[in-house]
């Protein structure tokens, strides 16, 4: 799956195949494929002229970017210390049971791929869950389902944060 160079050599080209647009041709790889192939990552090291070595070590280093497939939603789970205090394991528990997952996995229809985080930033509003970008502020173990529930039929969006 996702063997073939040309399928990113458009992307590359579409950036000029310009060393300086590494950062912005690795976020569109993946974000149409979710994950950054280990093609994907040859192909762009060939074109641009970068040493596989050093895009591995970019890739790495960002968040935003993953080296093994996601699914098509992610679902980050805090578990800083203030979240955690106040039931960041039992919503983690939850939602592995729920996806049949331990954190770090995907579920094998690839459509939810589970995360934990040390903090996100927001202590004041947690247990935080978050949502292809979407925050979900104080939860439970009973929005659990419908938070999910919003996720499954749907495409992945980059929407904003929504209310809870
Ligand atoms: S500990 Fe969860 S947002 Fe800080």
């Amino acid at each position: 799956m996702h063997n073939d160079p040309s399928e990113f050599e458009a992307i590359i080209e579409r950036h000029s195949s310009e060393k300086q647009y590494l950062i912005p041709i690795l976020q569109d790889i993946q974000s149409q494929f979710n994950y950054l192939p280990p093609v994907a990552l040859a192909t762009v090291s060939k074109q641009l002229d970068i040493p596989m070595i050093d895009i591995i070590s970019v890739a790495s280093f960002y968040n935003a970017f993953s080296l093994t497939p996601r699914g098509e939603h992610v679902v980050t789970v805090c578990m800083g210390t203030a979240c955690h205090v106040r039931g960041g394991p039992k919503i983690l528990e939850e939602f592995e049971r729920r996806l049949k997952v331990p954190a770090g996995g995907t579920t094998e229809n690839k459509q939810f791929t589970l995360e934990t985080v040390a903090c996100l930033g927001c202590c004041a509003i947690g247990p935080v869950v978050v949502v292809d970008g979407d925050y979900y502020a104080q939860q439970t173990i009973g929005k659990v389902e419908s938070v999910l529930k919003k996720y499954a039929s749907k495409e992945k969006n980059n929407g904003k944060p929504r209310e809870n």
